[in-house]
């Protein structure tokens, strides 16, 4: 079985997701570790709930950011941690981290990257700026992660019409279920290795 790991900072209902597609035996892959930045953040509860492995790095423990990757680096590595899943992880990787990784960490961002993504687009926040800005549709990306935020090569996307009566909770509840959706989908094709990369365009050989 693949090696899985995932990284999340809050209520991990993405990571629930995989564990479910797992559990439907749609993934061909097990989740042998789910890290959080965040000490309280549910998605170690989920994962503990499931009997997977789980590890709380605080970053404000490491001199710097390159030593907390490396202790992250380490930790994936001693659980042969072979693909990672980003899944409401509020932070950047580390380039060092990213290239040995290169190809097969990927990304839930609930837009359609690239409008409202990048630093500072992450939660409610991303949603209330669909709204602000009168967009009609807005959905859900999943994408592979290179050094920066939210720019790597996209591997599938799907449209949510917003509605006028929507607010910000609303559209994003709605968008969290296209997540739902997608993420489990690309792991299954990251895992069975069926995701291409060539250029910024991800071919899926199904
Ligand atoms: C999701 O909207 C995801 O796209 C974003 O953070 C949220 C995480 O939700 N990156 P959850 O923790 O998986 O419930």
């Amino acid at each position: 079985m693949k090696g899985i790991g995932v990284l999340l900072s809050g209520g991990g209902t993405n990571l629930q997701a995989i564990i479910d597609g797992i559990e439907k035996g749609e993934i061909p892959g097990k989740i042998n570790l789910v890290i959080s930045n965040r000490a309280n953040a549910y998605g170690l509860v989920r994962a503990e709930n499931s009997g997977i492995s789980t590890c709380y790095l605080n970053r404000k423990e490491y001199a710097d950011t390159k030593a907390f990757h490396q202790a992250m680096l380490d930790q994936l590595k001693a659980h042969d941690v072979e693909y990672i899943v980003l899944a409401g992880y509020l932070s950047i990787l580390s380039p060092g981290l990213v290239e040995h990784y290169r190809n097969r960490i990927i990304n839930i961002h609930p837009s359609l990257i690239p409008a409202f993504c990048g630093m500072g687009f992450y939660g409610q926040k991303v949603h209330q700026a669909v709204l602000d800005y009168g967009a009609k549709l807005t959905g859900a990306t999943v994408h592979f992660v290179d050094e920066g935020a939210d720019t790597g090569p996209i591997i599938m996307q799907k449209a949510v019409e917003v509605q006028a009566d929507d607010t910000a909770e609303s559209l994003g509840s709605r968008v969290l279920k296209v997540e739902h959706e997608l993420l489990p989908k690309a792991v299954a094709l990251l895992v069975q290795d069926k995701l291409k990369v060539l250029g910024r365009r991800v071919i899926i050989e199904e």
